[in-house]
């Protein structure tokens, strides 16, 4: 009886699979979605958003769709303007992305729509809106942490041998606890060390960004369900996440809060429910974190590969006035510095943090281009391939070249959907102006000390399946301290 309950069921749920298949067309025998479905694309490029590129690049509309994935993927900034500000409420983020990113991020800023997302966007920009007042902090973390930690390295035994990636996720991971919830993550007390936690970060983020990629939730569904492979080790990354944000919340709750001591401090003001305040957590954990310790890693890539750069960032550096040598240069002072503005905005122009960015059309509507879109269309735009389109940028699109970003010695801006990298239009980035503090700090401090050298110094980027732009295998390199001369 129960054997034939079992074949029963199985063969139901078999008709199930293969009737939902036929129904969103998750088979297609197009050449790209060929390739796509048998990782094709692979023996000719390192990364699926190359590929990507190289399909936008060659599309007359920069445009094109992924049947077995029903998505639009667009490069053209018309179209980018028209989804994040034109017509901006038929492109909200959808259930489908809050189904994909909901055991992570809860119902935080990043995972909904609506009142929901106004609500945190409110209390956020309370907090976000003043960058002074965030540079002490960032100072104390890059001279208390983040310095001695590359001196220790440069010393050490393994000749300097270190995971830049890895530092840089552990600091921005530091930082980021301690501007929004005034925690020193090395002075609780938990089951785990902070390098394990960051680990446990990084697990549940690349195995969310892996339910993206399937043609179909019915297998993670089922995986998550009956508890099995990379869904249950989604799982467990989560419950170690969710063990550091409860121990956080209730030390606020035994300390006691001033109102507007900090992010956190806000939120629980208004709000006593604990799943929500530890989506608030999490979400900004996320923000703030991952994308900053991306768009450094990145950026030291490019200015090892490019000293001609290097030089023209110290030069400039070196000019800032009352700077001692050994010093990060005060707030006022980095707003002279245009070259290197300009070069932080030029390596996310071809290394964004975030390579794409999907929403889900809420009615059928009509791009700019003219490519029609269906209601429940994915419909994303791709600013790692926007970075390198001849369109946009020029013949020399690919080149690292920061001065085109100058004009007469000062830094431009340019159109936000022609570089949306920071998003653009009603959910641009909240932490834009601190997260380019937090990287001038960083690179001020780390090029006045220290001289770094690629382990291998060939090569491109290899990225990995993650929410933010994460390298393959991460990082190596060798660091040595610079002789300073005392003032
Ligand atoms: C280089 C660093 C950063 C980059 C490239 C970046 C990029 C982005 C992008 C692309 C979005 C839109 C995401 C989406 O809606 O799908 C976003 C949103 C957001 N970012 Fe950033 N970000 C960076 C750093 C930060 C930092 C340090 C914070 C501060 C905690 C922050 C806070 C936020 C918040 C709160 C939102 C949500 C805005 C909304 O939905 O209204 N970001 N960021």
């Amino acid at each position: 009886m129960v054997s034939l309950l079992m074949t029963f069921l199985t063969l139901s749920s078999f008709t199930i699979f293969i009737l939902f298949f036929l129904k969103h067309k998750l088979y297609c025998t197009c050449d790209v979605c060929h390739s796509y479905l048998t990782s094709n694309w692979s023996t000719q490029y390192n990364n699926l958003c190359d590929w990507y590129t190289h399909l936008l690049q060659n599309s007359p509309s920069q445009t094109i769709h992924i049947h077995v994935l029903a998505n639009t993927i667009t490069a053209n900034p018309k179209n980018v303007e028209h989804i994040l500000k034109t017509n901006f409420h038929n492109y909200p983020k959808g259930k489908q992305f809050s189904m994909i990113l909901g055991d992570l991020l809860g119902n935080g800023i990043f995972n909904v729509d609506g009142d929901a997302w106004m609500f945190q966007k409110k209390m956020a920009s309370l907090e976000l809106g003043s960058v002074s007042n965030a540079f002490d902090n960032v100072k104390f973390h890059v001279e208390s942490r983040l310095l001695p930690l590359l001196s220790s390295v440069a010393r050490g035994k393994d000749g300097g041998l270190i995971d830049l990636q890895c530092v840089f996720r552990q600091f921005s991971f530091e930082y980021i606890c301690r501007f929004s919830f005034s925690l020193d993550l090395n002075s609780l007390e938990l089951p785990f060390t902070v390098s394990q936690l960051s680990d446990s970060f990084d697990l549940a983020t690349t195995l969310s960004a892996k339910r993206a990629m399937s043609t179909s939730p019915v297998v993670w569904k089922a995986y998550r369900r009956l508890n099995l492979g990379s869904e249950r080790k989604l799982k467990e990354a989560i419950q170690n996440v969710n063990i550091l944000v409860e121990k956080v919340i209730e030390n606020k709750k035994k300390l006691g809060f001033t109102k507007n001591q900090d992010l956190l401090s806000r939120f629980m003001e208004v709000s006593d429910d604990r799943s929500f305040l530890r989506d608030v957590m999490v979400n900004f954990i996320l923000a703030g974190r991952d994308t900053v310790a991306s768009a450094l890693t990145s950026f030291f890539w490019l200015i090892m590969n490019h000293p001609e750069v290097e030089s023209r960032i110290r030069i400039e550096m070196d000019r800032t006035k009352n700077r001692k040598q050994d010093q990060l240069a005060t707030f006022e002072e980095m707003k002279e510095l245009h070259y290197l503005q300009a070069a932080i905005h030029e390596s996310m122009r071809l290394y964004p943090p975030i390579q794409f960015d999907s929403k889900f059309a809420a009615e059928n509507d009509a791009l700019p281009d003219g490519t029609r879109v269906k209601k429940g269309t994915k419909v994303t735009f791709h600013p790692y391939a926007m970075g390198r389109m001849e369109t946009i940028w020029g013949k020399d699109c690919k080149k690292f070249k920061p001065e085109r970003w100058l004009k007469n010695g000062v830094f431009k801006h340019e159109n936000p959907f022609k570089y949306p990298v920071f998003q653009a239009g009603f959910r641009v980035c909240l932490g834009k102006e601190m997260a380019l503090m937090e990287m001038k700090s960083v690179v001020l401090g780390i090029l006045t000390r220290f001289k770094l050298r690629l382990v291998k110094p060939d090569g491109e980027l290899r990225f990995e399946p993650a929410l933010t732009a994460t390298v393959k295998n991460g990082l190596p390199i060798i660091v040595g301290e610079r002789r300073v001369a005392s003032h």
